[in-house]
């Protein structure tokens, strides 16, 4: 039986490398030459603009980038994969290999607040149009797919930090109706959760940074999908220059191993932890979506086997009480990021949406006194107590 026709869980172990007589290591090596010798080969790749495909130069592509490429590829069962120095060059370059000079891009109203900034203040003076819509209501999606005709549609699987889940099929649906291609940053899912392309999403990004690291030690991105498609992505990889440091590549590949034993105890540990968490008489609001009353939860649901490992709660008394309670944490880490083993919380207030305006953050769903937090696989007992004890200060 060949590796890509195994289960996921062995494919995050196995998919991409294989010890053999030739390269007996168990663990794929860790190649961090820049550069390789050249042959006949080399010249003809880099004459027919094939690079990719030769051995010639780290940027252009490397043996330990390879391996971590083809398991991610297996993973969201793509046919290719490319790796970035973080999910902001991922972003970018996915978004600028489908855009032509003036394009437009319709995007879910809830994102992360750098791919915002992006999109809104960064392509903009580049003539790149992006109309920000709830993706999720059928009406309002199609009306605004009509009326600006964009050449992407864009959403997370999974948005930070409200937590609410797309409706991947529908959207991917009615974007490939109006000929747009449909890129999701599928970050907050990971494939153990939720592998887009099966809805037929186009391109699928990843901040690697989070689940797929796993441990708060590597910056990296991916991109996945057809490889055509990606062809315009390397492109950009190539010539924009955010490549991965092998070093990262190598951290992220064993990181990959524990996927599905990470994601499974970070969803248990937040699925208990919103539930206590909806019940503390301090929280005014718990968003996760597995609790009935979260908006997304029937969704969730349908396209997710689980409910992910964030969540966000709100503390009652606003951003100053917010502030207080994560400051009175002992176990819990004020940080940004996620998707790390360790639980780490943040206040989007002055982290990843501090260039919004109060009101912009209240319509985006997240009113004053709103936490986020990256739910870890310390055990379920501690995590509970030190939120008790934190919000009782
Ligand atoms: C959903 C999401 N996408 C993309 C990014 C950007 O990733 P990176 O920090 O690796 O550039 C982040 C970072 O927090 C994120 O949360």
């Amino acid at each position: 039986m060949s590796t890509s026709e195994r289960k996921f869980a062995t494919r995050c172990i196995h998919a991409g490398y294989r010890a053999s007589p030739a390269s007996p290591a168990v663990v794929a090596p860790l190649v961090t030459s820049t550069t390789f010798l050249l042959d006949d080969a080399s010249y003809a790749h880099m004459l027919a603009g094939r690079a990719d495909e030769a051995l010639i130069y780290t940027r252009l592509g490397n043996p330990t980038l390879d391996v971590v490429q083809e398991r991610l590829a297996s993973l969201e069962g793509t046919e290719h994969a490319l790796v970035f120095a973080s999910g902001m060059a991922a972003i970018h370059a996915a978004l600028l290999a489908c855009l032509p000079r003036g394009g437009g891009i319709v995007a879910h109203r809830e994102l992360y607040g750098s791919t915002w900034d992006l999109m809104v203040n960064v392509l903009a003076p580049y003539g790149i149009r992006t109309t920000l819509v709830d993706l999720d209501d059928p009406k309002a999606r199609k009306e605004a797919l009509a009326q600006h005709k964009p050449q992407v549609v864009y959403c997370e699987s999974v948005s930070n930090p409200t937590l609410h889940v797309a409706d991947l099929p529908a959207i991917a649906s009615d974007a490939h109706a109006v000929g747009a291609r449909m890129l999701v940053d599928a970050t907050f899912a990971s494939p153990a959760l939720q592998r887009p392309a099966e809805f037929g999403v186009d391109l699928v990004i990843h901040s690697a940074t989070k689940y797929l690291g796993g441990h708060s030690d590597l910056t990296a991105g991916v991109v996945a999908g057809r490889e055509e498609d990606l062809r315009g992505v390397y492109r950009w990889l190539q010539l924009a220059g955010g490549c991965l440091d092998p070093h990262s590549a190598a951290l992220l590949e064993r990181g990959l191993k524990t996927l599905p034993l990470r994601m499974r105890a970070h969803c248990a540990n937040a699925s208990a932890l919103a539930r206590h968490l909806a019940a503390h008489p301090k929280v005014a609001q718990v968003l996760h979506p597995s609790l009935a009353a979260h908006r997304s939860h029937a969704t969730a649901k349908r396209v997710l086997p689980d409910f992910g490992g964030m969540l966000s709660f709100v503390v009652k008394g606003g951003d100053e009480a917010a502030l207080r309670c994560v400051r009175a944490l002992e176990l819990a880490l004020e940080a940004s990021s996620l998707g790390g083993v360790e639980t780490l919380v943040s206040l989007p207030f002055n982290t990843s949406h501090a260039r919004f305006t109060p009101a912009q953050r209240a319509e985006a769903g997240m009113p004053p006194g709103f936490v986020r937090v990256s739910v870890g696989v310390e055990d379920l007992a501690d995590l509970v107590a030190d939120f008790d004890q934190a919000l009782a200060r």
